[in-house]
């Protein structure tokens, strides 16, 4: 059966801890609406406990967003879930998502607990969290550092205790898509009612595998994301979610799944991100970068011009795109030629016999040949007839 993937979004969490970005409340709530407006299905509004503003900013967004659900980073501890509770309260759908650092390096150095201990806190807080909320997330922070066996017995615990979601992050990018996609395996073996749980995978991009890690967890078994908008956060980023809708939507027979996302607002989106962390989108970002759909060289025009799929994968309209042809020094004559008709000239191929030399040496002058340019040619091309 086809899975459904569900997007839970962090733009405003594990985003806002990129360097230099500081959302403000006004700019948390309008990322929220055009989250919402994308379709994700959780928004991350912030982390209440952590600032009064982060507190304000969760709850303007709990106010606003209606159908999505919104939730609130806790730590493991009370006065976070109560945070969270209290922040949220106006969300018509409302969850929490609480974490704790599972692995060695963590228990030892940050939380100085023993295994023990932190199984006992698993089972008393989770059981707290799910005493106010109906669904609550659990993440072993750092899971793919934690080993195996205390993985799936902490899992199990927050599970025993009430959680119905539990998400494992790749906390620093430290994974290969082949281990991220078995540590997902190996909770399907171990984990009796693994079926019924909504599993997530959480990936960071510091060895550039967050996207790959990410669609290995689905392979095994996730079905929902957790990721940002442009790939914002911490470090080298999370997973850009923009990358993880476009790759279901063309490779969905592939991954068996499809999603809730509206993908023509993808552009918007991640344009409205792009502003508010004033962190442009590089120009070969995958799917809404201005490269991600231009094509100059004179083969791959010439392949466009007779049918877009021999070099776009997805149609550039579907994630509120276009093509673009640019015309430069690699073009070839039927590019050219499209574009002199495209502005209005009666250009056939004998014609160009004269006119794309004369092209070829202003591209030979220039980076990209700009429709000016192209104006004066033709006024050249007409004297000199
Ligand atoms: O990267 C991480 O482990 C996190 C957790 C808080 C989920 O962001
Ligand atoms: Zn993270």
């Amino acid at each position: 059966m086809t899975k459904q993937i569900k997007f839970f979004d962090t733009t405003l969490r594990d985003g806002e801890q990129t360097i230099g970005v500081n959302f403000s409340v006004e700019q948390k709530v309008e990322i929220a609406k055009a989250l919402e407006a994308w379709g994700v299905d959780y928004i991350e509004a912030g982390f209440p406990i952590a600032s009064p503003e982060d507190f304000r900013a969760v709850n303007a967004i709990a106010k606003t967003i209606k159908h999505t659900t919104v939730t609130g980073l806790a730590r493991l501890v009370r006065k976070d879930m109560d945070a969270v509770r209290d922040a949220i309260a106006p969300a018509p759908h409302q969850m929490l998502h609480t974490f704790i650092a599972t692995s060695p390096i963590h228990r030892e150095y940050k939380l100085h607990m023993t295994k023990a201990e932190m199984i006992a806190k698993i089972r008393s807080d989770v059981a707290y969290g799910k005493s106010m909320f109906d669904v609550v997330e659990f993440s072993p922070e750092d899971a793919s550092r934690t080993e195996p066996d205390f993985l799936v017995e902490a899992v199990q615990a927050a599970i025993d205790a009430g959680a119905t979601m539990i998400n494992i992050p790749d906390t620093v990018g430290y994974d290969d898509p082949e281990e991220f996609g078995a540590i997902f395996a190996n909770l399907k073996a171990h984990i009796a009612n693994f079926d019924q749980i909504e599993w997530a995978a959480h990936t960071h991009n510091d060895l550039g595998m967050a996207m790959a890690n990410a669609m290995a967890a689905i392979k095994n078994g996730a079905t929902q994301v957790q990721g940002t908008i442009n790939g914002l956060g911490d470090r080298a980023g999370n997973v850009d979610e923009i990358q993880v809708a476009a790759a279901i939507h063309v490779r969905g027979d592939f991954y068996d799944a499809e999603t809730n996302i509206n993908l023509p607002e993808t552009k918007r989106v991640s344009e409205i991100v792009a502003e508010a962390s004033s962190i442009a989108v590089g120009p070969n970002r995958p799917i809404v970068g201005a490269n991600a759909f231009a094509h100059e060289s004179g083969i791959h025009q010439d392949g466009m011009l007779k049918n877009r799929q021999t070099y776009e994968i997805l149609v550039p309209e579907d994630v509120g795109m276009h093509t673009s042809l640019p015309l430069g020094k690699l073009s070839g004559s039927h590019a050219v030629m499209n574009k002199l008709n495209e502005m209005g000239y009666h250009v056939n191929r004998e014609m160009m016999g004269d006119i794309f030399p004369m092209f070829k040496a202003i591209a030979d002058e220039t980076d990209l040949v700009t429709p000016a340019e192209m104006i004066v040619m033709m006024q050249d091309y007409k004297t000199q007839q």
